[in-house]
């Protein structure tokens, strides 16, 4: 099945013959230009992601590089550092006046955070969680707008050791809860609303509804970004300014084994519970950093950096907060949508500030390419040296009008493929050595053992097609899912072996050995670079009282990206009329948040079922993406089949 549509879509890329060198004068002057970093890390890889520990500032230097009983790994075993300190107070002597993110807000206010201020802010912030209760170990659970205190809140965390679980605020409020509850989180940082597209979203009410069913959260932390009246709790909710403003801020970072938990975050997984992906300190801080300073070339004296990702999700975590600030170097950090007050609003950030790198994710740059280059074009984007793309394949045509309208015809694409679970970057062009294949993310950065093997485990080589694997762990990969190793160990390793870490993506290897990824081969979707479950979804719209039954599959268009398509039997009394429809919409959007809503759904008597009554999602894929019929001979119902693709071709008609 998954296999079939990969062919496909490789054969199209593989079409794809354009490749650049790197451009002479930036390679000149790139932090990595010298190919013998590949050789050098393949034949001592410990040594190597040493030599990147120590770009950090440990109190207590390591033992042990690498630790492994596999699948178990630990890294810099014996070391003590501080996620926060090397964020914040090693830049203070030298850089503490230098901003750290320069901050927008949707609505058009901006404010300047420079490395003292934000300090001053974590400690004082760290100080309350103190005050509050908060000791080493405990979980402290954070549901924010991309507002400066958002990062704060992360290191305040970070500075006394407990781990933090953010939240993306576009989460719905049972999404939270469960999250929550999961990670039995004593604290909850929130904010009264946020910003988007101009409208307000009601993350304090939100919170509310799901701390109706929290009971290890003791109090609640609401910073006011909007400033619209909220409900506080009594003895339970207390407003940002006045705790932060009566701590102290003076407060030491506590030195952490480079193994204990840094924060925990949630992805999802082919169940309907989400997974807890735990990263610890030592190891994630040097993988992020030093992927961090290699592929994006950072010059922390004149670079503007910017990655437009949501700080709620691993983009942010590792290249918003961490890397960035454990780099010392100045970032953009923008609240709002792409296209407000309109579709230019990126572009006039970057000409603001003199962005010279800006990393996104294809489903953005696809929609920028759908608005037009009128919008880029009124926009001087002369400071862009560098490029990045992350969260999904980039279509080669998307690639090149990257390069083409937003990189001026030259600035280097870096395609960076990586996962919440590995935490850093693991395949991906270095901008000063490697030459580059629009839509190929290229070669594993140095140290990273990448690999492309068959069913049986055994590698492809050159020219194959299979799965994805990392025969060797990085510093910056999880180590388990909180409370559940049993999972940890079935979901990546059953498949080839501890040895192996299974990402779960399907991949081929060209014949110069350049990877081209080709999504995922489990049931989890990615919807804008995000990765969604079909059996979330599924079980969303279950939920709902007129669903008697229902599919989710993945409609994959390399233009367009993938779409959640649902196919629904209603209640035997319900009508699937276009009511419903928006009606179901609207009901997955409140169970798992707007970015789970099925793009499409389809009405059926019946779904397509083997005589054990599975429901065949492989046939319903292939619907989707109309493409010819698999094999249909195990099907109890086959005749519902044509039935279902009849609407859902009339039904496409009716989108275009
Ligand atoms: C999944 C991880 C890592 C940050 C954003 C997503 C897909 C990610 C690429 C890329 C092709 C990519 C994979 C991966 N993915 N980057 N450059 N090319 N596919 O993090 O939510 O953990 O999703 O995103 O399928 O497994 P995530």
């Amino acid at each position: 099945m998954v296999e079939k549509e990969v062919e496909k879509n490789i054969e199209a890329l593989l079409e794809e013959r354009r490749e650049f060198e790197a451009p002479e004068e930036f390679a000149a002057n790139a932090n990595a230009n010298e190919a013998s970093i590949y050789d050098d890390a393949a034949a001592d890889p410990e040594a190597f992601w040493a030599s990147q520990a120590e770009r950090l500032d440990w109190f207590e230097p390591w033992d042990t590089v690498l630790e492994q009983d596999p699948p178990f790994h630990k890294w810099f075993t014996g070391g003590k550092l501080n996620a926060s300190h090397n964020c914040l107070d090693r830049h203070l002597d030298s850089n503490g006046d230098r901003v750290a993110y320069h901050w927008v807000g949707e609505p058009g206010e901006t404010k300047d955070v420079t490395y003292k201020d934000l300090h001053e802010e974590v400690c004082r912030l760290a100080n309350s969680l103190k005050d509050l209760g908060i000791a080493k170990g405990d979980r402290v659970a954070i549901y924010m707008p991309m507002i400066p205190e958002l990062p704060a809140a992360m290191l305040a965390c970070a500075r006394i050791g407990a781990p933090h679980s953010v939240v993306f605020g576009g989460f719905s409020a049972e999404s939270l809860r469960d999250r929550i509850n999961d990670a039995a989180a004593k604290v909850l940082i929130t904010a009264d609303g946020s910003y988007r597209k101009g409208n307000v979203v009601p993350l304090k009410a939100n919170a509310d509804e799901a701390l109706q069913d929290t009971p290890s959260v003791e109090k609640v932390v609401v910073v006011a970004r909007t400033g619209e009246d909220v409900s506080m709790t009594e003895g339970r909710d207390l407003v940002y300014s006045e705790v932060v403003e009566a701590a102290s801020p003076d407060c030491p970072a506590e030195p952490m084994d480079a193994e204990d938990m840094l924060y925990i975050l949630y992805t999802s997984g082919t169940t309907g519970k989400p997974k807890g992906i735990v990263h610890t300190t030592g190891g994630y801080l040097t993988g992020v950093s030093s992927t961090h300073n290699l592929i994006f070339d950072i010059k922390p004296d004149t670079d503007v950096y910017w990655c437009a990702a949501d700080i709620g999700w691993v983009t942010g975590h590792s290249y918003i907060v961490y890397g960035p600030l454990a780099n010392g170097c100045t970032s953009v950090l923008y609240e709002g949508a792409p296209d407000h007050p309109d579709k230019d609003r990126w572009w006039s950030i970057v000409e603001q500030y003199g962005v010279t790198i800006l990393y996104t994710a294809p489903t953005a740059i696809r929609s920028c390419m759908k608005w037009g280059t009128d919008f880029p074009a009124k926009h001087d984007l002369s400071s862009l040296r560098l490029l990045g793309s992350v969260g999904e394949p980039i279509n080669p045509e998307a690639w090149i009008w990257y390069q083409e309208f937003i990189g001026a015809g030259k600035a280097p694409v870096v395609d960076t493929w990586w996962q919440t679970e590995t935490g850093q970057i693991c395949i991906s062009p270095l901008p000063g050595i490697t030459t580059l294949k629009p839509g190929s993310a290229t070669k594993a950065f140095p140290g990273v053992f990448a690999d492309v093997v068959d069913e049986a485990g055994e590698a492809v080589g050159r020219g194959g097609g299979g799965y994805l694997v990392l025969r060797k762990p990085v510093p910056a990969m999880f180590r388990t899912i909180f409370g559940d190793e049993k999972r940890y160990v079935e979901t990546y390793f059953e498949k080839f072996g501890n040895d192996t870490y299974f990402p779960g993506d399907g991949a081929k290897l060209d014949d110069d050995g350049y990877f081209w990824l080709l999504g995922r081969v489990d049931d989890v979707m990615n919807i804008a670079g995000h990765r969604i479950s079909t059996y979330e979804v599924e079980s969303a719209l279950v939920d709902h009282k007129s669903v008697a039954e229902a599919a989710v599959v993945g409609r994959v268009d390399p233009k367009e990206g993938e779409t959640i398509v649902a196919f629904v039997t209603p209640k035997e009394d319900k009508e699937g009329d276009d009511a419903l429809m928006e009606e179901l919409r609207e009901h997955v959007a409140k169970v798992i948040g707007k970015l789970a809503r099925p793009h499409s759904i389809v009405f059926t008597e019946d779904l397509p079922k083997t005589r054990s009554g599975k429901i065949m999602r492989r046939l319903l894929r292939d619907v989707a993406t109309g493409q010819e019929l698999g094999d249909v001979s195990t099907l109890q119902n086959a005749p519902i089949l044509e039935e279902i693709k009849a609407k859902a071709e009339s039904q496409q008609g009716d989108d275009e």
